[in-house]
Order: C-alpha cells, then sequence, then structure tokens
C-alpha cells in the first residue's frame, strides 16, 4: 500500500476492528480505494458490485498488498435496476453496518445508452439508484451512517423542475442524448438526497472527490480520452487520495452532515478538509423529493 496513504491514515483514521462497512461499486476507482483503506484499518467491507470475478480478484490483490487475511464480502446487484437494488439490499444479514457508502455511479456511458422506463443510463444509475439504494438501506439500518458522493459538475434543474430529464426515450422518436448534462443533474439529486436525508435527521456525510484518474473516463473517445488523461495527469489526484474523504467519514465522529472536499485550489485535489454545505445541496430538494414520491408509485 502506497506509504503516503498509511502514513495518513495513521495520522487521521482510528482503528476499525469489529466495524463493518458496505460500499457501492467497490471494484474499481474510490470506491476500491475507500474499501481498501477500512480493510487496513481492520474493518470488515462487503463490496456490493455488479461484477463478481472483477470482486474476486480486487479481494485477493488487497490481501496480497496487506499480507494478511481480510474480512470482506460480496454481494451483487445492478444499479440500473431498481428491483436488482430491492432483492440484494433485503437478502443482507440483519447485523447493522457502521456505514453505507453510495459511491457507484457512472460519467460517460456508450452514446444513447438506456436505462429502465427511456432514462438515460446515467439518471438511472447515478440518480435513481442512489436513491432506491439509500431508501431500501434505510428501511433495514436506520441508525447506519450514510456517506454520499458529489461532485464538481453539477447542475440545477431548469426551473426547478425535475421530471424533463426522466423517461425522455419515446418508442419511434430518435433519442437525443445529453450525457454530460445528465451527469451533472444526477449529481445535484445525489446531493439533493443528502439534503433530504439530513433534514429526516439521518446520519448522513457527503464526500466530494475532487477530480481523480479513474475509469470514469474511459468510455471518453480516444481524442478526447488523451487528453482527458493528459489534463487528469497534470491538475488531478490520485483515486486514493480521492477516497480520503470517504474513509475519513466512515471511520470518524464528525457531526451530521459533515461535508469533505479536497483542500487544494478550486477543491480539485489535495487531501480531505471540512467545509460548509453549498446552498445548491439544498436547493429543489423538496422538488426532488415530489418528483421522487410520483416516481415510486
Ligand atoms: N473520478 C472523479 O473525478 C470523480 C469526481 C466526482 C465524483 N466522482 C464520483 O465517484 C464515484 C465513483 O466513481 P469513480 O471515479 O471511482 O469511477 P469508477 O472507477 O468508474 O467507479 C465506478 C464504480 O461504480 C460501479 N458501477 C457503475 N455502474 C454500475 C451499476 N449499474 N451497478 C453497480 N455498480 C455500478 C462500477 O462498477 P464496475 O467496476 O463493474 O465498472 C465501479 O465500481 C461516482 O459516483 C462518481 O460520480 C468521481
Amino acid at each position: 500500500m502506497n506509504k503516503k496513504v498509511l502514513s495518513y491514515l495513521e495520522k487521521h483514521a482510528s482503528q476499525q476492528k469489529g466495524k463493518r462497512f458496505l460500499i457501492t461499486g467497490s471494484t474499481s476507482g474510490i470506491g476500491y480505494e475507500c474499501a481498501k483503506d477500512l480493510l487496513y484499518l481492520g474493518g470488515e467491507v462487503t463490496f456490493m458490485v455488479r461484477n463478481e470475478e472483477k470482486a474476486k480478484e480486487c479481494i485477493h490483490t488487497i490481501e496480497n498488498e496487506l499480507g494478511h487475511p481480510i474480512s470482506a464480502h460480496i454481494v451483487i446487484y445492478d444499479q440500473a435496476d431498481p428491483n436488482s437494488i430491492r432483492e440484494c439490499i433485503r437478502s443482507l444479514p440483519d447485523t447493522p453496518y457502521d456505514a453505507i457508502v453510495l459511491n457507484a455511479g457512472i460519467y460517460n456511458p456508450k452514446k444513447n445508452s438506456l436505462g429502465k422506463e427511456g432514462n438515460s443510463i446515467t439518471l438511472q444509475v447515478n440518480a435513481i439508484g442512489t436513491q432506491t439504494c439509500f431508501e431500501e438501506f434505510y428501511k433495514r439500518f436506520p441508525s447506519s451512517k450514510y456517506v454520499i458522493i458529489d461532485s464538481i459538475v453539477n447542475s440545477s434543474p431548469k426551473k426547478g423542475d425535475y421530471s424533463p430529464y426522466f423517461h425522455r426515450h419515446k418508442e419511434g422518436k430518435p433519442y437525443k442524448d445529453k450525457r454530460n448534462n445528465d451527469y451533472a443533474i444526477s449529481k445535484r439529486i445525489c446531493m439533493n438526497i443528502f439534503a433530504n436525508a439530513l433534514e429526516s435527521g439521518t446520519k448522513v456525510y457527503m464526500a466530494h472527490p475532487g477530480i481523480a484518474k479513474t475509469n470514469i473516463i474511459n468510455a471518453f473517445a480516444p481524442v478526447i480520452k488523451r487528453l482527458g488523461n493528459g489534463f487528469l495527469y497534470l491538475f488531478a489526484h490520485h483515486a486514493w487520495k480521492a477516497a480520503l474523504g470517504m474513509c475519513l467519514l466512515c471511520c470518524n465522529d464528525y457531526e451530521k452532515g459533515t461535508y469533505l472536499v479536497p483542500r487544494g485550489p478550486f477543491e480539485i485535489a489535495g487531501y480531505p478538509k471540512p467545509r460548509s454545505m453549498p446552498k445548491r445541496a439544498y436547493k429543489y430538494a423538496s422538488n426532488w423529493s415530489s418528483f421522487w414520491e410520483n416516481e415510486s408509485k
């Protein structure tokens, strides 16, 4: 394991022996690094993922890196499918988790990829998927901590109305792909999910990872991808550093509602620091909950 991570964790995080964590989308990027940190600290981690073989490999790699057996479990689901999310969460053992990290997400899927009911796959996974995960987990584990991941890239729905962004694909009509916009809206919805959960008294926290070089840009066209990689190497940080905020929120006793962001310029990179929650997290949060109430009927 990277020496800088080890010394950071020794200094800033407490031992987690006997603590249980669950991380969605922990087979790559930030989720994987967070799982590794928590395992290093002695915690037990459940990898809630879509690819069992990949998860087994991740666990094997972490075990080799740490040089001792670890306590890890795998549960399979697909965050693009609300039924699969519910089924997976209902099948979990009753022992509560100390913290649940709602990390899984996508940024730039293949063009015109659609999820259920004509929703863009990005909104299906990042917005509907995260909301469904939170709701279903909360029914079973109301006293767990919840960590939600936002992004620098997020934007308000036009006129505060979320409905035009969903069910956009209609049979027989050409589909207008708006992947960047879908991502920005989906991440604002993640902030709204945080705000609504906080208002209802949940122990919820938010981490903003900055910009990290993960699989997130893998679906870009080759030339953009090269430019993107160049940009990311210059300005962004590694996933191990981007994951530290999530890890600290899981391990340490912060006041609920704490928001950790990278401490570098423009919050793009750096070790985590707390900051006040931006007002936009609360903006249109009630619009999202009324939209969701209708949607989930
Ligand atoms: N990297 C950044 O700069 C950045 C910045 C801001 C926010 N974030 C957020 O950080 C989170 C993690 O992203 P990352 O950068 O670590 O990217 P990543 O390496 O692509 O990780 C995304 C994870 O989500 C999983 N996932 C995607 N679709 C899924 C589905 N339908 N069902 C279940 N799991 C699914 C992926 O599974 P597979 O391993 O099977 O592909 C992967 O493990 C995302 O919420 C992202 O929006 C990232």
